[in-house]
C-alpha cells in the first residue's frame, strides 16, 4: 500500500478522489498553500508546505501527488522544499493506475506525465483521460465526415488532441493546431500511445496561412471562436487553409445560451428569444460565463452570417447542448472578397472630382469608375 500527500484540495484533487485507487493507495494528508485552508479534507489533515516539509518522504509518506493545473510551480516550490524529485508526480497519474491492466508500462508512464488534462476521451481502448471537458462525438456525426480516408484536416484548438484521434482513426491525416505546446498539453502524450503520425503547430490561427501551413480538405474549429477578440480574421485564415469546396466545422458559445450559463444574462431570455432571428453579437471584456478569456458571444443567426461573409455556405446550422452552444457546418464557395472597395490609380491629369474629367468635359471618365474588388 502506498503512503500519499495530496497537494491540492480544489476541483482536481476532488475528481482524483471520485476515481481513487484505494486497493493500492492511502492517503496520509492534503497539502494546500492557501493560508486559510480548511483543518480536513475528505477526512484527512490538511497541512501547510512548511508541516508538509517536515514529513519525511520514505518514513511518513512514499509519494507527493499534485492537484493543480499549476503543476510546475507547484513541483518546484516541493523541491524547494526539500522533497525528492521521484517522490513527486501529478495526480492524474493516479487516475490512470485503475486502467494499468490495460495498458503496457510504457504506456501507463506516458500518459501518467502529463501532469493535467483538458479533455476526458478514450485515449485508448477502455481508458479514459481525467479531463474537465468531455469529447463531443456529436461533433463529427455529420455524414461528409464519417470517412476521411486520405483527406487533409486541420484541428484548430486541439489542446490534448481527442479530435485529431478521431478524424486520425477515419483516416484522415491530421495537423493540431494550438497555441498550446503539445508537449504542455497531452497532444505528445496521445500521438506517442497511439502511434499517431499526426503533426502538431504551436502557432496563434490569427497566423494561420496557406504557405506556411499547407491547405486542407477540412478544418474543424471547436471551442475557439469566443476566445478570439477577431473572430471574422479567424474565419478568413480558415478559409484560406482550405481548398475550394473544403468544410469548415465550427462549435462553439451562443447568445441562445446566455441567460442560462451567465449571471449578467440571467431573466433575459425573452429578449434573446426575440432577437433570435436578428444577426448579432455580444462583446464583453472577458466576462461572459465568468471566464476571462472569453469575448464575442454571437447568436445562431449571426455565426452564420460570420460564415457567410467568409466565402462559406452553410450546409448545416443548428444549436446543441440545449441551446447553450452553437454548431455550423460549413463550405468553402469563394475565398473571402476585400472588406472595402479600393480606388483605381487615377490618370495623371484627370480630375480628382466627381464628374470632372482630364478634357474638362464633364461626365463620367473612366479614372472615376470605381469597381468594387
Ligand atoms: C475551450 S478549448 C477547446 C478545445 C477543443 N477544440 C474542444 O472543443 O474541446 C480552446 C482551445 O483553443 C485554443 N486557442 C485559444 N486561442 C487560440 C488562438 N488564438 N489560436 C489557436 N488556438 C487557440 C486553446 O489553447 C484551447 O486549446
Amino acid at each position: 500500500m502506498k503512503r500519499l500527500l495530496i497537494w491540492g484540495t480544489g476541483g482536481q484533487a476532488r475528481k482524483i478522489l471520485a476515481q481513487f485507487p484505494h486497493a493500492t493507495h492511502e492517503i496520509k494528508a492534503f497539502v494546500d498553500n492557501n493560508p486559510a485552508r480548511p483543518e480536513q479534507f475528505h477526512g484527512r489533515p490538511v497541512l501547510g508546505p512548511a508541516a508538509a516539509a517536515e514529513l519525511t518522504a520514505g518514513r511518513d509518506y512514499d509519494l507527493l501527488a499534485i492537484a493543480s493545473a499549476f503543476h510546475a510551480e507547484i513541483r518546484q516550490q516541493a523541491l524547494d522544499l526539500g522533497i525528492p524529485a521521484e517522490r513527486i508526480l501529478p495526480a492524474s497519474a493516479l487516475h490512470f493506475l485503475n486502467a494499468a491492466h490495460l495498458l503496457t508500462d510504457a504506456q501507463l508512464a506516458e500518459l501518467a506525465s502529463v501532469p493535467w488534462w483538458y479533455h476526458r476521451f478514450e485515449i485508448l481502448p477502455g481508458v479514459v483521460t481525467p479531463g474537465v471537458c468531455a469529447y463531443k462525438p456529436w461533433l463529427l456525426s455529420h455524414p461528409l465526415v464519417a470517412d476521411l480516408t486520405g483527406r487533409r484536416a486541420l484541428d484548430i484548438g486541439a489542446w490534448d488532441g481527442p479530435y485529431t484521434l478521431e478524424m486520425s482513426r477515419r483516416g484522415a491525416q491530421v495537423t493540431g493546431f494550438d497555441i498550446q505546446p503539445s508537449a504542455h498539453s497531452g497532444f505528445d502524450a496521445m500521438r506517442r500511445v497511439n502511434s499517431l503520425a499526426a503533426r502538431h503547430v504551436c502557432a496563434n490561427v490569427y497566423d494561420l496561412n496557406p504557405e506556411e501551413h499547407g491547405s486542407f480538405d477540412l478544418v474543424t474549429f471547436f471551442g475557439v471562436y469566443y476566445h478570439l477578440k477577431h473572430p471574422l480574421l479567424a474565419l478568413a485564415n480558415i478559409n484560406a487553409v482550405l481548398q475550394p469546396g473544403g468544410l469548415a466545422l465550427v462549435e462553439g458559445a451562443v447568445l441562445e445560451g446566455a441567460p442560462r450559463v451567465d449571471a449578467s444574462w440571467a431573466g433575459r431570455a425573452d429578449l434573446v428569444e426575440r432577437l433570435r432571428e436578428t444577426p448579432m453579437a455580444y462583446y464583453v471584456k472577458g466576462e461572459y460565463e465568468g471566464e476571462w478569456s472569453n469575448w464575442w458571444v454571437p447568436n445562431l443567426t449571426c455565426l452564420g452570417h460570420w460564415l457567410l461573409s467568409s466565402g462559406f455556405e452553410l450546409l448545416e446550422s443548428a444549436l446543441v447542448e440545449g441551446g447553450a452552444r452553437g454548431y455550423c457546418v460549413a463550405r468553402k464557395v469563394e475565398s473571402v472578397a476585400r472588406e472595402h472597395m479600393v480606388l483605381p490609380p487615377a490618370w495623371r491629369g484627370a480630375g480628382t472630382c466627381a464628374g470632372e474629367d482630364a478634357s474638362g468635359g464633364g461626365g463620367s471618365s473612366p479614372a472615376m469608375i470605381v469597381e468594387p474588388v
